[in-house]
């Protein structure tokens, strides 16, 4: 995809502004980690890649003036507003852990240098993910017929990562090597990750696309028209439970009930070991206007109770396998993924 979802340039970090797309195209500059972590709040950067990758540009952008001192005083208090912003995605305590250790290394640093060398490991994560969802998407591939229908939820595509994407990687992935993939994309209430991003990067990328409410994929699943289910994750936890966006649970059961593999696009650092099973993994609750409010039109009545957790969590027995770009994981997942993470 042409357009970059984030961008490091003359020490400053860019960012398209997803909540306009697909109907405008404006690129955000941010100069500070305040900045950056309000995007990353704001949902102008969302997915769980991307998110980890803004906050390592974040944590170098707040590194920018240093002048030498309390270097780890100056990280906590950066980290701590970074972490604040979304707390499902395990890639972001990820990120602010690789860019903790590496200034831990470096303190014996000037300033200056200092700064760079964390503006490197920035730029050494973004420039990884990229290579992952490449590695991840050839595994994934190998799992598709050469004509094949992918049901797809929310955007796990080169919007929420540093580029290329995971699940929608895998498609892309599918399609160098020559196969013939189309892909059914969830619209994704609230937010509309699906029918805004999704659809708006696979018709960028000439990748025959059809949305569909969320409402629709039991149909859609039982009509017998879809290959098979892939989406991304933004924590999966030891056992192999899959924190994704809400919607995927449902998705998961309906799969599982008409027969239709169920794959999780799973870059490792979105996979937290830490986390033995679901339950414990941290569920953000988000504003009600996202569930009462339609393009900024009032849907429900004023007052009305609201209920709106951004993710759900799909138990493991559900999983059919987790593409990660060291292969494919298989239940029992306790042992599929420590092996993986192990690099064995
Ligand atoms: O709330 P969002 O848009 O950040 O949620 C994104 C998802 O749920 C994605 O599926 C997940 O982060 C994986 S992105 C490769």
């Amino acid at each position: 995809m042409a357009v970059k979802t984030i961008e490091w340039r003359g020490d400053r970090v860019f960012m398209i502004d997803q909540r306009l797309l697909p109907g405008r195209e404006v690129v955000r500059r941010y100069d500070d980690y305040r900045g950056v972590a309000e995007a990353i709040r704001t949902m102008v950067i969302r997915g769980a890649p991307a998110i980890g990758v803004a906050a390592a540009m974040g944590v170098a952008l707040g590194f920018r003036d240093f002048a030498g001192g309390r270097a780890e005083a100056r990280f906590d208090r950066i980290a701590k507003t970074l972490r604040a912003t979304r707390p499902t995605a395990v890639n972001l305590a990820w990120a602010l852990e690789r860019m903790e250790r590496t200034l831990r290394e470096n303190l014996a640093l000037d300033g200056a240098r200092l700064f760079r060398r964390l503006r490197a490991e920035a730029l050494a994560i973004y420039a990884e993910d990229l290579a992952v969802n490449r590695a991840l998407g050839k595994f994934g591939a190998e799992l598709l017929d050469a004509e094949a229908t992918v049901l797809t939820h929310c955007n796990a595509g080169a919007l929420a990562t540093a580029g290329y994407g995971t699940a929608l990687g895998v498609v892309r992935a599918a399609r160098e090597a020559g196969k013939r993939i189309a892909v059914y994309a969830d619209e994704t209430r609230p937010f509309l990750q699906g029918a805004r991003l999704t659809a708006w990067e696979l018709r960028k990328d000439r990748i025959p696309v059809t949305v569909i409410a969320d409402n629709m994929a039991g149909t859609v699943l039982r009509s017998g028209r879809v290959s098979c289910v892939i989406v991304g994750t933004d924590r999966t936890a030891a056992n192999g439970d899959v924190a994704n966006k809400i919607g995927t649970y449902p998705l998961a059961v309906m799969a599982r009930r008409h027969d239709v593999p169920f794959y999780v696009a799973a870059p490792l650092s979105s996979i937290d070991l830490a986390c033995a099973s679901g339950e414990l993994i941290p569920i953000e609750e988000r504003a009600p206007k996202e569930i009462v409010e339609f393009a900024g039109k009032m849907v429900a009545p004023k007052g009305v109770g609201v209920f709106n957790p951004a993710f759900d969590v799909t138990p493991a027995e559900l999983v059919t396998a987790i593409i990660t770009e060291r292969g494919v994981a298989r239940p029992p997942y306790a042992e599929s993924l420590a092996r993986l993470k192990r690099g064995e």
